[in-house]
């Protein structure tokens, strides 16, 4: 267990990461205040965690990505806006309600038409992009119900190409120790197909993100 004061000084290191490095933008802020509005869960990932996701997003030349679990679509604005305009980002979403908010939240950045947000449960539509032999993805972010993680990677490694990127929120949560964690973790690292590493994100807890690279 964190001291007060250790978790003071992570949250203090986390907001000076953040006033440096992610400017304000009403549209983002606005998009976490409504989701709180709807009772949405507050496990959106951080302003600091969206602008890495951003950055790689980017940084891999994203033109096609895909999003397991939209919530209120605040890692989709991240994710959406690092693409060229004629960009698309599917985004999977297993509850209406969630999915109204994320689309008003997109819509109001302006962002909605470069996102098609598929409502079901995410294996479904998984299934059915493979089915239909989906254009590959060049990101794939998996930040959904923790006991789907294996399934997901499996999906992810069917629709993805050389070069892409396979991102995973919360696999250090508690250790990793939640079993479907666990069991992702060691098919991403043992999977030789893939280049992999387990960056700690360091705030209220610590968790951590997956980065890995299809070989
Ligand atoms: C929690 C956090 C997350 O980022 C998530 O995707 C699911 C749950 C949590 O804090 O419980
Ligand atoms: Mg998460």
């Amino acid at each position: 267990m964190a001291t007060a004061g250790e978790l003071q000084a992570r949250l203090d290191i986390d907001l000076y990461i953040q006033e440096l490095c992610v400017p304000h933008d009403a549209t983002f802020e606005q998009a976490l205040r409504d989701a709180v509005a709807a009772n949405l869960p507050e496990i959106h990932i951080s302003p600091n965690e969206g602008k890495l996701l951003h950055l790689l997003a980017k940084i891999a030349g994203a033109r096609r990505i895909l999003e397991i679990g939209l919530l209120g679509g605040y890692s989709t604005l991240w994710l959406a806006s690092a693409l060229p305009a004629d960009g698309e980002l599917i985004s999977l979403e297993i509850s209406e309600e969630f999915a109204r908010v994320a689309r008003k939240n997109l819509d109001r950045a302006g962002l909605l038409p470069r996102v098609d947000i598929r409502v079901a449960p995410a294996q479904e539509s998984l299934a059915a992009m493979v089915r239909v032999g989906e254009e590959p993805f060049d990101v794939v972010f998996i930040d959904a119900d923790k006991e789907g993680y294996p399934a997901y990677l499996d999906f992810a490694l069917r629709l993805t190409h050389p070069g892409s990127l396979i991102l995973a929120d919360n696999v250090l949560r508690d250790g990793g120790a939640a079993p479907g964690i666990k069991e992702f973790n060691q098919k991403l690292t043992g999977n030789p197909r893939l280049e992999a590493i387990i960056l700690p994100i360091i705030r209220h807890k610590v968790d951590g993100l997956a980065i890995a690279r299809v070989l």
